[in-house]
């Protein structure tokens, strides 16, 4: 029997995530029968390629999805909200990078190398979501030490690429960096702080508690993918000045007795993470390095002397790729092996 293919839609098509999607679908040989491309109406009538072939952009609308199997969506909060039922209503699976449906129970929330399994409970909105970019890396890497040593309590602080915010925000990087450097005006429209040669503690919008919701995300969202109420969070997340990669320096208080070497050990065998650590010749994980890979990197693993069961590391991977697309893609291959 031939394999099966899937009609596939992407929803956001021409943004930096969708972008990478395609490329990601192509790269893992996706078994992908058709594939629509699908943004805004600013972009209709452009043509990207597909495996070789260019594929006009058409159109996102609550029709795109008649006979189309899977979507990738990433498009934007208010677009997965608005378009989501209509492709699952279509009979189609969603797979949505953005935060709309992320801590809604009747979604599951997944990081293949986590919680592959929660994919099982797609059935009841038609809709899986991918988390947030910090929060996969960082569950990735938190993962095999919880399941070890039980984690009682996560401190984490991010350095995050403006990548993260898309296309506009790595333009705005360029020009304001160009700018700099020439004397000339820089001009902001993505930030409200210039970015270039700056580091913005302030990430998604300010909730009443004083967090950013991106530091909230990385609290709910890692809770829901590990499935543990009980793990203590909390985040400061910081936009820099780098365009692909976002780094972590996470510290960990687990329940039972750890040592670093134990975790970097643990992390050797770990699925999708790879530990970088060897700080007397200079080798520790850097963004530039990640930039354009799909694993987790992690390096810089030390006791933290100040508390009995206590880790300190730095954890980076590609945001657009582990982050947002690769994962995505992750999740649709899990769909196409085990559910369509
Ligand atoms: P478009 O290029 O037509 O604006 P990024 O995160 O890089 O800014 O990309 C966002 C992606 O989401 C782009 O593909 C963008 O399409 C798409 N998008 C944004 N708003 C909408 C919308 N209302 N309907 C469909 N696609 C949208």
């Amino acid at each position: 029997m031939a394999p099966k293919e899937y009609n596939v839609a992407v929803a956001g098509a021409t943004g930096a995530v969708g972008r990478q999607m395609i490329s990601c679908l192509e790269e893992r040989n996706f078994p992908v029968k058709s594939i629509k491309l699908l943004a805004s109406s600013r972009s209709v009538g452009r043509r990207l390629r597909f495996n070789g072939q260019e594929v006009e952009v058409a159109e996102l609308t609550e029709n795109s999805f008649s006979g189309v199997d899977i979507a990738l969506f990433s498009a934007g909060g208010g677009t997965s909200k608005r378009f989501a039922p209509s492709a699952a209503e279509h009979g189609c699976v969603v797979v949505d990078n953005s935060s709309a449906w992320r801590m809604d129970p009747d979604v599951p929330l997944v990081v293949p190398e986590v919680n592959p399994l929660a994919v099982a409970g797609y059935p009841k909105k038609h809709i899986i979501a991918n988390p947030n970019c910090s929060t996969i890396q960082m569950v990735v890497a938190l993962n095999p030490i919880h399941q070890a040593y039980g984690i009682k309590r996560v401190v984490v602080s991010t350095y995050q690429a403006v990548s993260g915010t898309g296309l506009k925000a790595i333009e705005e990087l360029t020009g304001q960096t160009r700018a700099r450097m020439e004397n000339t005006p820089v001009e902001k429209s993505v930030y409200p702080h210039q970015i270039a040669f700056n580091c913005l503690p302030h990430i998604d919008v300010f909730l009443d508690n004083g967090y950013t919701k991106e530091e909230m995300k990385m609290v709910n969202e890692t809770r829901k993918i590990m499935a543990d109420e009980d793990i203590q969070v909390t985040a400061t997340t910081v936009r820099v000045p780098v365009f692909y990669g976002h780094s972590e320096a996470v510290n960990i208080e687990t329940r039972q007795p750890v040592s670093a070497s134990e975790v970097a050990a643990l992390l050797e065998k770990s699925p999708g993470v790879k530990v970088v650590d060897d700080p007397q010749n200079n080798v520790y994980p850097l963004p530039i390095d990640a930039a354009g890979k799909d694993l987790t990197y992690v390096g810089r693993i030390r006791d933290d002397e100040s508390i009995a069961n206590g880790i300190n590391m730095w954890v980076v991977a590609d945001n657009i790729r582990k982050g947002a697309a690769t994962n995505t893609v992750q999740i649709a291959e899990i769909l196409a092996a085990d559910y369509l």
